[in-house]
């Protein structure tokens, strides 16, 4: 998955499946065109990568040149009006075939009839990589198509959103529920990740999914998943990452309406930090942050001590035991915060001081995902 401006994308048309459609077109026209030693004329800015590519595997002779639409500046009008820059030779009675990166309502198609209509070329053929036959509104032949596509926006091998993507060797397809918001929280026993979940779920409208409540939950309820899970507790197993997986894909499906999720106590490891991915892949969805409260030892143990006195848990009440817990929680952490690090997905913060303070540094760090 990748980001351009403000919008997520997800692979779609692998540099193969391009590479295969290239040469299939190449291969269609030349058969076409016999003797003919046609012109190709790339339509900038958008085709000029798969005009290179396209042109190398022709297996005959071509011209190759491009030319470009430019809207009228200053113009004011409902139509659109396209001026060409760069026909600079002579096209009587040659075979031109036009090479587009992608043909979506047709308009720009429109442009490029209109303006070949002074042109005495012998025959005008369209040629166009993809092809939204959803979105297209005109009836101009299209003479060879390469790949035929959903009415969605793509990016990639010449395409761009807003200037960036072109460069891309293969093409990706917008995701469209890049509005949610979903976390990891992290924190050690005593941050006061529970607290601080409350004030976000509120704050943002997320839903808190805690891993061990939804176990719970299932178990009581005795859901399948619940009862399958039960069955390796019970054996003293640990539960199979694809089954917390499933239960946690349930509770997504519950909430499609939702904002974002905040995932508490999953993952734990990096297998379960891909499969968490790929869940909200399969939603056209991502996590944005691993966002994880960081509070000193010494007042961990005291806080937890502190708690220990009223809670009546016992993990609370032995400081041997929460500095373990303390300790095992590092560990276990130290691999999450590096595969979250290297997507620039990670983010320490001060869980120090008053509830409202940490809500705050929280919310500076959420308001710019
Ligand atoms: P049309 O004039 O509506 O057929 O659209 C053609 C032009 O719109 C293309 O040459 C692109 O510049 C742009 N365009 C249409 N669909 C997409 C897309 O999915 N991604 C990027 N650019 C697009
Ligand atoms: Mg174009």
């Amino acid at each position: 998955m990748i980001k351009l401006h403000d919008k997520y994308f997800k692979p779609f048309v692998s540099a193969k499946e391009i590479d295969d459609a290239l040469q299939r077109l190449a291969n269609e026209i030349a058969e076409d065109v016999g003797d003919e030693i046609p012109v190709f004329i790339g339509i900038l800015n958008g085709s000029f990568m798969l005009t290179s590519d396209f042109v190398k595997k022709y297996p005959k002779t071509c011209e190759v040149t491009f030319i470009k639409l430019a809207s009228y500046e200053g113009l004011k009008s409902t139509e659109d009006i396209q001026r060409l820059i760069g026909i600079t030779q002579d096209l009587t009675d040659r075979t031109v075939i036009i090479l587009e990166d992608i043909i979506d309502t047709g308009n720009t198609l429109q442009e490029v009839h209109r303006i070949f209509k002074n042109e005495k070329v012998k025959s005008l053929k369209i040629a166009t990589l993809f092809y939204k036959p959803e979105a297209y509104k005109k009836d101009f032949k299209l003479h060879y198509v390469g790949i035929e596509i959903p009415d969605k926006f793509i990016v990639g091998y010449g395409l761009d959103y807003d200037g960036l993507g072109r460069n891309l060797p293969e093409v990706y397809q917008i995701k469209e529920t890049q509005h949610m918001t979903n976390l990891v929280l992290f924190g050690p026993p005593g941050a006061g990740k529970g607290t601080q979940a409350e004030f976000l779920k509120e704050k943002y409208n997320l839903v808190h999914i805690s891993t061990g409540d939804v176990f719970r939950y299932n178990m009581k309820n005795e859901t399948a998943l619940g009862m399958l899970a039960k069955s390796y507790i019970e054996k003293g197993g640990l539960v199979p990452d694809q089954v917390t997986i499933d239960m946690l894909n349930a509770e997504v499906e519950k909430n499609a309406g939702a904002n974002g999720f905040i995932f508490d106590g999953f993952p734990r490891t990096n297998a379960q930090a891909e499969a968490l991915e790929k869940l909200m892949d399969s939603k056209d969805s991502q996590i944005n942050a691993m966002i994880a409260l960081e509070v000193d030892d010494e007042v961990l143990v005291k806080r937890l001590l502190e708690r220990g006195k009223t809670s009546g848990r016992k993990d609370d009440a032995d400081e041997t035991v929460i500095r373990n817990r303390i300790k095992v929680y590092y560990n276990e952490t130290a691999i999450l915060k590096d595969y979250y690090a290297a997507q620039d997905k990670y983010f320490g913060v001060d869980g120090v001081g008053s509830i409202e303070d940490i809500t705050e540094r929280l919310s500076t760090v959420i308001d710019k995902l």
